[in-house]
């Protein structure tokens, strides 16, 4: 089976080609990031434009680069949700209507999903069940995956979640929107000379909170000023501090799942000092460790073309009646 996926839950229009036999045909992105980043954060609306802008041509595109017609698409995947709803609606009305128009089924997935799953897009499939680090701009999970579509949240943030924490932080320094990225790069500059705290580590159970980290860093920023090696060692104080208490919590976590496969999952998922320090808790608790490469990490159509590819194998379909989800919690899901 052939699926044409569609991803535009936030910022970014993805839409990529999964053969269930060849695998990953083609993907294509655009990313808003200029376009919000005057703002310092998204414009729901200025989402939704630009995806009703940009979803024909990059569909145009994928099919060319994937040597494909119209007709030779079998399905259309679309992310239904969670996300912002203007955004949502723009992919889901597109999807819709292009499969009605080819008389082809199409299915609505669920974005956090398509992040678990990303790592099936690699040579070195995981097998279930595993253990899932769901590290992004809205969600910080440990999700245990018992089976394609059984998830249950044994680890939750209270507060901002971790990419948002980052891009928090990363303002602060005055290194833009979305600032995940900048504020990873300016750490390798860094020198270990500030001590942030590892929050909720002296308290039992899965959950996160990172709030504090950001309001630690403001405060560090307002007593020491902003030259440029301070900057640096603030980005790498804020990192390692992130870093060691997902390693904290994920070490945990196997002690109390046994599971013996970790998967990283979404943006922070790119994160290269959150990939080292996560290969070396699994090399000594003899975990294995999988991710995406650092594309499928973030936002894309892949992991919805290959998630919804596995949902229309297993038989399901969305009706003609255009539905979307901006709240959608991950275990009310139907297991494959
Ligand atoms: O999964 P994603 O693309 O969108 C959501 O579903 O939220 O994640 C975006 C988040 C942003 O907060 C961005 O700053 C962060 O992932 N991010 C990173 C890195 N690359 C992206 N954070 C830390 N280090 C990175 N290399
Ligand atoms: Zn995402």
């Amino acid at each position: 089976m052939r699926v044409l996926g569609i991803e535009t839950s936030c910022d970014e229009t993805g839409v990529a080609v999964y053969d269930s036999v060849h695998g990953l045909l083609a993907h294509n992105l655009f990313s808003q990031v200029d376009i919000h980043a005057p703002f310092g954060g998204v414009v729901p609306e200025l989402a939704s434009r630009d995806h009703m802008r940009r979803i024909l041509p990059l569909i145009q595109d994928v099919l060319i680069e994937a040597n494909l017609e119209s007709k030779e698409i079998d399905a259309i995947a679309f992310t239904k949700g969670p996300g912002l709803a203007g955004a949502l609606l723009a992919g889901a009305m597109f999807a819709r209507t292009l499969a009605f128009a080819w008389q082809i089924p199409a299915v609505g997935v669920h974005h956090l999903e398509g992040h678990i799953l990303a790592s099936f897009l690699e040579e070195e499939k995981p097998q279930f069940p595993f253990l899932t680090l769901l590290v992004s701009g809205g969600h910080t999970e440990l999700v245990k995956v018992s089976a394609l579509g059984n998830y249950q949240t044994i680890g939750d943030t209270l507060d901002d979640a971790v990419g948002e924490a980052f891009d928090k932080t990363a303002k602060l320094l005055g290194l833009g929107y979305p600032g995940g990225a900048a504020l990873a790069k300016l750490a390798e500059k860094g020198k270990p000379r500030f001590q942030f705290p590892r929050p909720m580590v002296d308290r039992p159970g899965l959950d996160f909170s990172f709030s504090g980290l950001k309001t630690f860093a403001l405060n560090t920023v307002q007593a020491q000023g902003l030259d440029e090696q301070t900057k640096a060692d603030i980005a790498y104080a804020f990192q390692t501090a992130v870093v060691e208490t997902l390693v904290i919590k994920c070490r945990r976590a196997f002690k109390e799942t046994r599971f013996k496969r970790l998967v990283i999952a979404g943006g922070v998922g790119a994160n290269l000092a959150l990939r080292k320090g996560l290969q070396t808790l699994c090399d000594e608790h003899q975990v294995t460790l999988h991710f995406p490469r650092q594309l499928f990490c973030t936002d894309n159509g892949a992991m919805i073309a290959y998630a919804g590819c596995q949902r229309l194998l297993a038989g399901q379909r969305d009706d003609l009646s255009v539905e979307i989800k901006p709240r959608w919690p991950l275990e009310t899901l139907n297991s494959l």
